[in-house]
């Protein structure tokens, strides 16, 4: 959407203009007019949207993403995360337009990544008074990042800090995803604010959840799958940790992404992602050489889907990874077909599996495949990576250089069977 397109459709103006805030919309964007976005009453977010990033740290982020950061007017103002270098004057000229960013008194620091840190040194010239907030790990992270002599307060669990009428409080998150990350709960409006946790790359002018629809959640899961996963057990624990504290949540609100103002969804999922719970589910992976693993694939695909199993059939050459996780995410088997080159397993199959054995999504079951010559060692190379990284193994289905029509009978029974483990799997 243009700018100018954007600008005038559709905007409920006599409502925006009486309010003097104005609840961001897709068609009510930076026209020249001062726009704010309000999380609540003086909580508003002034973060950049990075509408061109295509790939960040590990996977492709084909939809861009935003690093949100928040504001919190009250007799002390407070600055909850910053955004990534090369973004400060977006951010800068957001606050601007709420308070001058010289009476900055806190500025919170949730994650010391560069993504959500990278403004603090031209903010820190601008905001001179304000002190710094972060976990032991995150003041030693903006040490060794910055090299600045920042007031860092280190902060843990359960510590608050006063603003006037509103209340911050600190939840380590620590290894969510790094060992500096922390939570900060705004306690009056139930406001968490998860900095990685519970993100998605996504770009959009929309900022909350319920106004980008089914997209907000897609990217929430590549996310989880991706960042998060590996981290499954400590997600557990800190679900469990947050119910214990009787902390109600009405928004979450990340650093990426969308803000969840309905956040029983994304908190139901990530219980459900980080116990490994999925969908009646399959995801095919595989690539070939001389197109007999292709056609073991396609027809092992055909067997699953007629059980009544939803199954994705993935090229590794040619398919976006990150999107392949979020698949396997999201089912209870994933199958992987490789031929066999050199006695071992082919190129790419190590690789996607190597980038896998970095996310161990739990409670998977696997089931490889492949085509060789005269020599076998690809599916014995598969099962070795896949056995280590605890999913659970089925049988495994080898044919010898190109598969005729009794053996391509044999993939689709093999897929058949792959299938009633699914539906076996709850
Ligand atoms: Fe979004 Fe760990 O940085």
């Amino acid at each position: 959407m243009s700018p100018s397109s954007a600008s005038t459709a559709g905007m409920n103006e006599s409502c925006c203009e009486s309010e003097k805030i104005i609840r961001f919309k897709a068609n009510a964007i930076y026209g020249g007019k001062k726009m704010k976005v309000e999380l609540a009453k003086g909580v508003y977010w002034v973060g950049a949207i990075d509408w061109n990033l295509r790939f960040c740290g590990s996977y492709n982020t084909p939809r861009g993403t935003t690093y949100n950061a928040y504001l919190i007017v009250d007799d002390k103002i407070a600055l909850i995360d910053t955004v990534k270098t090369g973004f400060e004057d977006e951010m800068l000229k957001r606050i601007r337009e709420i308070v001058d960013p010289a009476k900055i008194d806190y500025i919170i620091c949730n994650h010391a990544e560069m993504d959500h840190s990278g403004a603090m040194p031209k903010l820190m010239e601008v905001a001179k008074k304000a002190e710094v907030y972060a976990t032991r790990a995150g003041k030693d992270t903006l040490w060794e990042h910055y090299r600045k002599d920042w007031k860092v307060e280190v902060v843990k669990t359960g510590d608050e800090l006063s603003l006037g009428e509103k209340t911050l409080m600190f939840i380590s998150a620590s290894m969510l995803h790094w060992p500096d990350n922390m939570f900060t709960y705004l306690k009056e409006d139930r406001i968490l604010m998860s900095n990685d946790a519970f993100g998605g790359h996504i770009a959009t002018h929309y900022r909350f959840e319920d106004e980008v629809g089914p997209l907000a959640m897609v990217e929430a899961t590549k996310y989880f799958a991706v960042i998060v996963s590996l981290y499954s057990s400590i997600v557990q624990k800190k679900l469990k940790e947050i119910k214990d504290m009787g902390i109600a949540i009405d928004m979450i609100a990340p650093a990426h992404g969308v803000i969840w103002n309905h956040p029983g969804k994304i908190l139901a999922a990530y219980d459900r992602w980080s116990r490994g719970e999925a969908g009646r589910k399959a995801a095919v992976v595989f690539d070939t050489m001389w197109h007999s693993t292709e056609l073991m694939a396609r027809e092992i695909t055909r067997g699953i889907a007629s059980e009544g199993v939803e199954a994705r059939l993935f090229n590794l050459r040619t398919s976006d990874w990150g999107e392949i996780l979020k698949e396997v995410i999201e089912s209870r088997v994933l199958v992987v077909g490789s031929p066999t080159l050199n006695m071992g397993m082919y190129p790419t199959v190590g690789g996607f599996l190597t980038f896998l054995k970095g996310i161990r999504p739990p409670n998977k079951k696997a089931a490889t495949f492949g085509s060789y010559g005269w020599g076998k060692g690809a599916v014995r190379d598969m099962n070795k990576a896949l056995g280590e990284m605890k999913f659970e193994l089925l049988p495994s289905l080898e044919i010898k250089y190109i598969p005729d029509e009794n053996e391509l009978t044999g993939c689709y029974e093999f897929g058949r069977e792959i299938a009633r483990e699914v539906i076996r799997g709850g």
